[in-house]
């Protein structure tokens, strides 16, 4: 019998074709790319891992949290516009788009919505569980998959992803420069990045709200200091800032030669 040779790319979806390692999934869908990683856990991520907060996450706190870190009305369709026309560049016709330390995929749904394949990466499976299903509601599971992985080590090759996003979660993710080490690595040449972080806050009540959340392993890098961390191969396209809320959206230089940290700011 004659087998034909079939592309990669018709057997697994292009959104998967940088991905490292055996594409095994589990009863829910999650693919799994953690399990031989040792990872040690702080408060806020082990609190991450429960099911009532996967299920509470987006709709008590996510959509009201900006409006009140911002110091200004800032609606959560305000963010998301923000969010797709900073990539958008990147995705003309489609691409690929990791969204890293995803909770609920709020970054990785809108995405899809506009036409993206998007991976949905967190080490909480709670967390993906919860996320592919409201994919499924909103009829966009066929152009999302989900992989339980850490930030600071992304199961995919170099430069096979156009855009990398990261809604809020820079803060907790332990190894910030790792992480964002990463995300600039696995990016294309003329990739797009976008994340969203708190920056240390310069007022009584919300400074003291943040020396509280330190002990939980939330951390408060200010702008310079992860514009730093995308390190010399990305160009700063936008920082914004509202209260204590960053924005950068980076672009991935297509001269390049490499894709490592930059230096460490202070
Ligand atoms: C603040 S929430 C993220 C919110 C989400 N990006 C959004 O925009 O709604 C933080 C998320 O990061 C995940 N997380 C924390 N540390 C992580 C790590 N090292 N690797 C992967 N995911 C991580 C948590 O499980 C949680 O889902």
């Amino acid at each position: 019998m004659n087998h034909q040779a079939v592309p990669l790319r018709r057997v697994v979806p292009a959104r998967l074709a940088g991905f490292i390692g055996p594409i095994a999934r589990d009863d829910d869908g999650i693919i799994e790319a953690m399990a031989a990683r040792h990872a040690s856990w702080n408060p806020a991520q082990l609190v991450n891992r429960l099911t009532v907060t996967a299920r509470l996450y987006e709709s008590v706190w996510r959509v009201r949290s900006l409006g009140l870190l911002a110091g200004r009305a800032f609606p959560v369709g305000e963010e998301l516009a923000e969010l797709a026309t900073a990539v958008q560049p990147a995705l003309e016709g489609g691409g690929v788009v990791l969204d890293v330390a995803c909770s609920e995929g709020l970054y990785g749904r809108h995405l899809a919505h506009g036409g993206a394949e998007v991976v949905l990466i967190d080490h909480s499976s709670p967390f993906l569980r919860r996320a592919l299903q409201r994919c499924a509601l909103e009829d966009i599971g066929d152009r999302v998959d989900a992989v339980r992985a850490l930030a600071a080590h992304l199961p995919f090759s170099d430069g096979s992803v156009d855009a990398v996003v990261m809604g809020g979660s820079l803060n907790e993710i332990g190894d910030e420069a790792a992480a964002l080490a990463e995300m600039v690595r696995v990016l294309r040449p003329g990739g797009r990045l976008f994340c969203m972080s708190l920056v240390p806050a310069d007022s009584g009540a919300a400074r003291l709200a943040q020396l509280l959340a330190g002990p939980n392993g939330i951390r408060f890098p200010t702008s310079a200091r992860t514009v730093a961390w995308l390190g010399s191969s990305m160009r700063l396209v936008e920082e914004r800032r509202d209260g204590i809320v960053l924005r950068i959206t980076a672009e991935k230089r297509s001269d390049s030669p490499g894709s490592g940290p930059g230096p460490t700011a202070g």
